[in-house]
């Protein structure tokens, strides 16, 4: 089956993307790259000796998905921790590189940055090595957090969960967050972490892939319809406005109380999968500001997400390049070459 989307209509929303205002709340992360090469194995233990060229650095976590929101010609801001450390300036310099204000990515001084270290030789991934505290943010950040969040709540158009479960998004949090996204009427989506899923009730749309889905839902995936089954319960259960199932190469499927739609994938070919999940949220998020419905959100999010799998070492979608995928798209809807 295929979805009748007016692609035009989408298009033109894409455009509208520079006027939206989204806010980043959750886990920033630091995704640092040593790039290297492997000439013989080490002496004093079955392991590859790298030596190492260069290293990169990224932004993760929820500093890739403003990363993403910025790409796709969005404004965005970003409400985080990070640590009083090299790692969590480095974050910084890159917040910098973006033309993106750091105020509400708070540094503190008995937590390090969270850092995602990844090996790479020949192209390929030699091991990572994680430098995190999963520790709840104590009441003072808590409350640094929450400031923040009051100030800038009536300033933006939407507000983005990035939830790594690194201690940003706690109850608290989560009830201060809900109160000003209800008095300033704002919508707000979340790319959850499964044990903290009753955290998010009343989201406008929350995003897991299939199998947190599931086992949030407390279903096996046996079933062939465990999506559907996972989808309808969330709903209610949680209260969320909707929910879209994320499921890989399978594509993905928006719940709303009423309706269900598949929306198959894009991509053609797959490169990296990495981070689909938060060009999906970004994507989703900008559509719904821009005032498309959430199954056109979805269906531009979807189209986002094949590009950006489809490339090497990308991690983030151009609104250029999407605009590009949707044309296609009428091309291939109206059969014009
Ligand atoms: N192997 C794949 N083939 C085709 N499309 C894919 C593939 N993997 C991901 N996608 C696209 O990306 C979207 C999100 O991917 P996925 O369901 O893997 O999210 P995720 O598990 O949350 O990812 P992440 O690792 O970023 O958290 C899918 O709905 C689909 O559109
Ligand atoms: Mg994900």
């Amino acid at each position: 089956m295929t979805l009748a989307v007016d692609y035009k209509r989408l298009g033109k929303a894409v455009a509208r993307f520079a006027k939206a205002r989204v806010l980043v709340l959750g886990d920033v992360m630091l995704d640092q790259f040593v790039w290297g090469s492997v000439r013989r194995i080490s002496p004093e233990a079955p392991v590859p000796v790298v030596e190492v060229n260069s290293e990169t650095y990224m932004l993760g976590g929820a500093a890739n998905v403003l990363h993403n929101l910025i790409a796709l010609g969005g404004r965005a801001s970003l409400c985080g921790l990070v640590g009083e450390d090299e790692a969590g300036r480095q974050v910084r310099e890159l917040l910098d590189d973006l033309e993106v204000n750091g105020q509400g990515v708070l540094a503190c001084p008995d937590r390090p940055t969270t850092v995602k270290t990844r090996v790479v030789a020949h192209g390929q991934q030699v091991v990572r090595v994680d430098r995190e505290n999963r520790k709840p943010a104590t009441r003072e950040e808590e409350n640094a957090l929450i400031a923040h969040l009051e100030k800038k709540l009536p300033q933006v158009d939407a507000v983005i969960v990035s939830d790594y479960a690194k201690g940003v998004i706690s109850r608290r949090v989560m009830e201060a967050l809900r109160r000003l996204v209800t008095q300033h009427g704002k919508p707000w989506a979340v790319d959850p972490k499964v044990p903290n899923m009753a955290l998010y009730s009343g989201a406008t749309i929350v995003t897991p892939n299939h199998l947190e889905a599931a086992q949030a839902a407390g279903l096996g995936t046996e079933s062939p319809d465990y999506v559907a089954q996972a989808g309808r319960k969330l709903l209610k259960q949680f209260k969320f406005a909707q929910v879209l199932i994320t499921q890989g190469e399978r594509g993905m499927t928006l719940f709303a109380p009423e309706t269900e739609t598949h929306i198959p994938t894009m991509a053609k070919q797959v490169y990296d999968v990495t981070g689909a999940g938060d060009t999906v949220i970004s994507t989703l998020t900008l559509g719904l500001v821009a005032g498309l419905t959430p199954v056109e959100a979805a269906v531009v999010a979807n189209y986002a997400a094949g590009i950006v799998v489809g490339e090497v070492g990308t991690s983030a979608v151009t609104a250029g390049r999407l605009t590009q995928a949707l044309q296609a798209g009428v091309r291939q809807a109206t059969g014009r070459n």
